[in-house]
């Protein structure tokens, strides 16, 4: 008599599974059962949210990027005003250099000294750092007969360039030669070479240096 209902509820526990127990503890707490199936839905949703940010996004940043252009990106990069072309800017001093190397070294040789008794010195002359209307004059025309340079007397002759150089071509070479090797004489612009240009009025013959020291100061 003792032991029939004994065994009776053993069968009944055995037959409980682990879910059938947690859902009783469940209802007895007066909660809903869990879902069982599936993934857990928050994580699910909020990684589609965060997926479709991602790829919404990069849409959006495929239209409005700047493709981190320094201009826009960096706030002190220099800005260029739109539509301006960008030229490497080279001084006018760089620009005569390669004139001078391409035109007046032969004679006056890459240190400016020249070849003495046949060539006169550019640098520390005072012929090249002299009135720039003489010096420009000098290249259009070249120059012809006896002329003193540093003390030392010279009587040759200096071919005329006017007609292979261009006016900017004759200014930077004599920015170059009037502030290259110790020289300090003022720039000349393409505008004083023009203006000289026009003043020769047909004018071929070469100058003398006689003539030169009449002009300028
Ligand atoms: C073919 C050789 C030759 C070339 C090239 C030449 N010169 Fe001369 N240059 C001379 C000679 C020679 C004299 C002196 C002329 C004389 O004796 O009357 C002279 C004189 C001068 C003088 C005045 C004297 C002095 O020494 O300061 C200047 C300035 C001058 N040249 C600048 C130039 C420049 C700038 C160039 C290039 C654009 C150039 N020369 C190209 C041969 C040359």
């Amino acid at each position: 008599m003792s032991q029939k209902p004994d065994n009776h509820f053993k069968v009944e526990q055995a037959a409980a599974s682990d879910d059938s127990i947690q859902q009783v503890h469940a209802q007895l707490l007066g909660q809903k059962p869990e879902k069982k199936d599936g993934y857990p839905m928050l994580p699910l949703v909020f990684l589609g949210v965060m997926c479709s940010a991602v790829f919404f996004g990069s849409i959006y940043m495929a239209h409005n990027s700047v493709r981190f252009d320094p201009l826009v990106v960096n706030e002190h990069a220099k800005r260029e005003k739109p539509g301006a072309v960008k030229v490497a800017a080279v001084s006018p001093h760089d620009l005569g250099k390669r004139v001078f190397k391409n035109t007046c070294m032969a004679c006056h040789q890459e240190n400016g000294l020249g070849v003495p008794g046949a060539f006169p010195p550019l640098a520390g002359s005072e012929w090249a750092q002299g009135p720039e209307d003489r010096v420009i004059r000098i290249v259009l025309l070249g120059l012809n007969g006896p002329i003193t340079v540093k003390g030392q007397e010279y009587n040759s002759a200096m071919a005329s360039l006017g007609g292979v150089l261009k006016d900017d071509q004759i200014a930077n070479a004599l920015t170059y030669v009037r502030s290259e090797w110790g020289n300090t004489a003022s720039a000349v612009t393409p505008e004083a070479v023009a203006k000289v240009r026009a003043e020769l009025a047909g004018r071929t013959a070469p100058w003398t240096a006689a003539e030169l020291l009449k002009i300028g100061n």
